[in-house]
């Protein structure tokens, strides 16, 4: 594993050993053991949109891995002003040992990975969110135990979330039902590659997704680099695209429900449902450190993590 740019990339071997140093890393830090795995290692956190979990998860999670993480807002470097990202890669790259960058365009940090001569970690673009679906996984597998033969649906826009999660649950063996109205279903890459495949149905219908589902997920109607839609996207999903009481009497009776964060609640989650849910939905938060903690100490090549 040399980046972290899609879950696609991942072997199956590679996303079980990952969540599996995730929950070592978890045990350590409950415990008080000290785990110092990137002491003298340099991570740069470009930021081009916003961010409360990704940011303050990586930061700290470097931090209590002995190592420095570097705050970079695309509008404070040169890149803001113009500079090619291939030489914003090279340049970085003589200075820092790894790079987690949030950004608008997959293609900016595919750009990154190649020019650049150090890890990369796609800390959510427009067409993914790994790290987020990397800590869903995580977080299911503490709830239900397994991943294997569960039943995922998601509810709502086929956006970065739906993408990943369509990648992630197939990978380690769940299936995956989508509900999207037609228009804002996953992107055509995804569904390229995944139609057909016997564990993914993608369908108008939220009652046939959640029908039988241990877990259900949603996110917003209008993600980031969408609030120009909001209205328009608001009218499209309010009817049937909402995640609550009445949707869940379908889904199997000991169902979770999963959500990224942050929430709108009363749209693509009714508000009781939320928090009944918030104890699996805040430990998914919680799981963002945990699970970022293990892709960096296995990209930055930490002998006891890598096999
Ligand atoms: N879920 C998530 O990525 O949250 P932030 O946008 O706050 O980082
Ligand atoms: N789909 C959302 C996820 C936020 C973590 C967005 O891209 O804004």
């Amino acid at each position: 594993m040399n980046h972290l740019l899609k879950l696609s990339d991942l072997t199956k071997e590679e996303l079980l050993t990952l969540l599996e140093t995730g929950h070592d890393l978890k045990k350590k830090l409950k415990e008080g053991i000290e785990t110092p795995y990137l002491k003298g290692k340099t991570l740069g956190m470009i930021f081009q949109k916003s961010s409360t979990r990704t940011r303050v998860s990586f930061e700290v999670g470097m931090s209590q891995l002995g190592g420095n993480p570097l705050y970079l807002s695309v509008n404070d470097l040169q890149m803001g002003r113009g500079e090619p990202i291939e030489d914003t890669a090279r340049v970085l790259s003589r200075y820092l040992d790894a790079i987690m960058i949030r950004t608008y365009d997959q293609s900016d940090v595919e750009l990154l990975a190649e020019h650049g001569t150090i890890p990369i970690i796609n800390g959510l673009t427009d067409l993914y969110h790994p790290c987020q679906v990397l800590a869903d996984l995580m977080t299911i597998q503490e709830v239900k135990g397994e991943l294997e033969g569960l039943k995922l649906a998601f509810v709502g826009d086929g956006n970065n979330m739906a993408n990943s999660l369509i990648v992630g649950a197939l990978l380690s063996g769940a299936s995956i039902s989508v509900a999207s109205p037609t228009g804002y279903q996953p992107d055509p890459v995804i569904l390229d590659t995944y139609s057909g495949h016997p564990g993914f149905t993608l369908t108008e219908n939220p009652y046939e997704a959640v029908k039988d589902a241990d877990v259900i997920f949603t996110d917003v109607w209008a993600s980031m680099g969408d609030e120009a839609e909001a209205e328009e996207r608001k009218a499209v999903f309010q009817d049937l695209y909402q995640v609550n009481a009445e949707l869940l009497s379908v889904a199997h009776p000991r169902a979770m429900v999963q959500h990224c964060l942050p929430a709108h609640k009363d749209e693509e989650v009714s508000a009781d449902i939320f928090e009944k849910h918030a104890p699996y939905i805040f430990e998914e938060a919680e799981n963002r450190l945990h699970i970022q903690k293990a892709v960096l100490v296995h990209l930055m090549g930490v002998p006891a993590y890598v096999s």
